[in-house]
């Protein structure tokens, strides 16, 4: 009996070629398993808006995301990369979500504390939940301690970031999608539509909703950029709220146009495994134009 190949059994049948050259082939396998994941990506962006105050020009701002501590990703490595953000200057810091992979299960919360006290950002430091950050009953584990090392925690609520001569910008935070409750209109209650409104949101997909909104930019986490991506294929395993948007800038022609950009973060989680994702640190740099 002849039996059709459908479009799924084709692309079984090249995933598990994939995963069977990567599990025989010990350079594969060392170089997914040992040498991307270390790896770092610096990616440089213009943040541009005609709303960004002209005082705000040239400030810096540095996103990271999905560090998933715990799961194949240690202290050691964190502490290189806070040495490294810092290294850059950054004015404002925003961590996207996922810090450990497991929060109730970590047990180096105590050397976590001053890594995470060292980043240093003159206009402040800023984070979100990612569905890890509620794991696990994880969501209080994941306020305290960001809290005690002077990050603000941003749960469906804003913040005006300003400066000395009065000029300002919203940045604004919400929930996770998968395991939290985004709430948009109440995280957007204290803004005003004709500042810039810059929003955090670890799943990406939220952009279809935020577009209907007066947001301008959203920087998002979550995806991992696919973690594992073949040749032509692409990722792998996309979660859930990363699906539309998985990796990079995108432009969303909602009610009110949006700018979108999804960071591969720092991390992996379930796999050990990172191929053509590699880590990733981004740079934005305000620019008060189109
Ligand atoms: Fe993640």
């Amino acid at each position: 009996m002849i039996k059709k190949q459908t479009r799924r059994t084709f692309l079984k049948r090249i995933i598990g070629s994939f995963l069977t050259v990567l599990g025989l082939s010990s350079g594969g396998y060392f170089y997914a398993n040992r040498i991307e994941p270390s790896l770092l990506e610096i990616n440089e962006l213009d943040m541009n808006h005609p709303l960004i105050p002209k005082s705000f020009e040239g400030t810096k701002i540095i996103q990271f995301s999905d560090t998933h501590l715990g799961f194949h990703y240690d202290l050691a490595q964190f502490k290189k990369l806070v040495t490294k953000i810092n290294d850059l200057n950054p004015d404002i810091i925003l961590f996207t979500g996922d810090l450990m992979d497991e929060p109730n299960k970590y047990s180096k919360l105590n050397d976590l504390v001053p890594l995470l006290d060292r980043l240093h950002a003159p206009l402040g430091k800023y984070c979100i939940y990612g569905n890890h950050d509620h794991g696990g009953y994880g969501s209080e584990i994941y306020r305290n301690i960001m809290e005690s090392t002077n990050f603000k925690v941003l749960l469906n609520q804003s913040i005006a970031i300003k400066l000395k001569d009065g000029s300002s910008f919203y940045l604004i935070g919400i929930d996770d999608a998968m395991l939290g409750n985004p709430d948009l209109p109440l995280a957007l209650k204290n803004v005003q539509n004709n500042h810039f409104n810059l929003l955090l949101s670890h799943a990406p997909d939220l952009a279809e909703a935020a577009s209907r909104y007066p947001i301008h930019w959203q920087l998002s986490g979550h995806s991992h950029g696919g973690q594992v991506k073949l040749p032509i294929l692409g990722a792998l395993i996309i979660p859930p709220f990363a699906q539309l948007y998985p990796e990079g800038l995108f432009r969303i022609e909602g009610r009110y146009p949006l700018t979108l950009y999804v960071n591969r973060g720092i991390g992996t989680t379930r796999l050990p495994f990172r191929f053509m994702a590699k880590p990733e640190l981004t740079i934005f740099t305000l620019k008060s134009s189109r």
